[in-house]
């Protein structure tokens, strides 16, 4: 690829997503982005590029870069953050919000759901110590495509495997066919919206906890302060951040500290 397109297309993924792709990552472009240029008739990723240089095709920029989006999870996914919901957050939260009794949590960029189910399944466990509160999950995506299979929550042997417990598959499952399908009580505990980080978040409201979990370690440092700082905004004073193993605010973000003993777990700064 030449240096010209490679500097257009990085340009255009950053400016839309916050995705950076380095010079040595051409070998992601072409296998994510060659079927996209062939399913529309471009043949060439050169060719694609030419034509997203042209602008006005809205659907196709969408198209190219949700391909680029990198979509892996899996249930109790490093299981800490989850044990940590369970038996730090939750009960504080029984104890701050018991007045409100109301609890909103989000997953920031929850890709096909996993996320945001390990949490329904917590919460429908700790059922009876909330009864009469009002819970809401948000699980919210840049790409539409993940936001379909989320809302379906359709997964594959493979993907019931990887993190989930034999007893809660068990439970809260159905075969259907080769996949399994979450129960619709843990569905519908869940509601999914498209929401790209880098655009205003202010539409959300108010989240006592947010879990934006492995899609931070995609963006630059910038992008990271600025995604950081958007996310405080929605958050109250005692609100409650998991990041991904591999992420921290640590030299990113003043608007969080690091909760004590509790790798990946963050407080509001004072
Ligand atoms: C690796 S997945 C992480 C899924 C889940 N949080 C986990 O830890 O298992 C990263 C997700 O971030 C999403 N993403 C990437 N850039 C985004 C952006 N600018 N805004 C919202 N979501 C984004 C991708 O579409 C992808 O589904």
């Amino acid at each position: 690829m030449n240096p010209w397109d490679f500097d257009f297309i990085a340009g255009l993924l950053k400016q839309k997503s916050g995705l950076i792709v380095s010079k040595d990552k051409v070998y992601l472009l072409e296998s994510r982005l060659v079927p996209v240029a062939r399913k529309h008739g471009h043949g060439t990723l050169e060719a694609l590029i030419g034509k997203l240089r042209t602008g006005g095709d809205d659907k196709l920029l969408r198209e190219v870069v949700e391909a680029m989006t990198t979509n892996e999870s899996f249930f109790f996914r490093d299981n800490k953050p989850f044990e940590v919901l369970q038996k730090e957050t939750l009960p504080f939260l029984l104890q701050s919000r018991a007045a409100r009794k109301q609890i909103r949590i989000w997953c920031a960029a929850c890709s096909t759901g996993q996320e945001p189910y390990s949490i329904a399944m917590i919460l429908k466990d700790e059922a009876a110590k909330l009864a009469g509160w009002k819970i809401e999950i948000v699980g919210t995506d840049l790409s539409t495509d993940v936001l379909d299979r989320a809302r379906n929550g359709l997964y594959s042997q493979f993907e019931v495997q990887r993190g989930l417990p034999i007893q809660l598959l068990l439970k809260n499952f159905a075969q259907k066919n080769e996949m399994w399908q979450i129960n619709a009580d843990l569905r519908s505990m869940v509601q999914y919206r498209q929401i790209n980080l880098l655009d205003d978040l202010g539409s959300l409201g108010q989240f006592d906890v947010v879990f934006c979990r492995n899609v931070l370690i995609y963006f630059d440092q910038q992008t990271k302060t600025q995604v950081l700082d958007k996310i405080s905004r929605q958050m109250p004073q005692d609100g409650v951040l998991f990041l991904g193993g591999a992420e921290t605010v640590l030299g990113i973000s003043e608007r969080f500290k690091p909760m004590p003993g509790q790798r990946g777990v963050y407080a509001m700064a004072a």
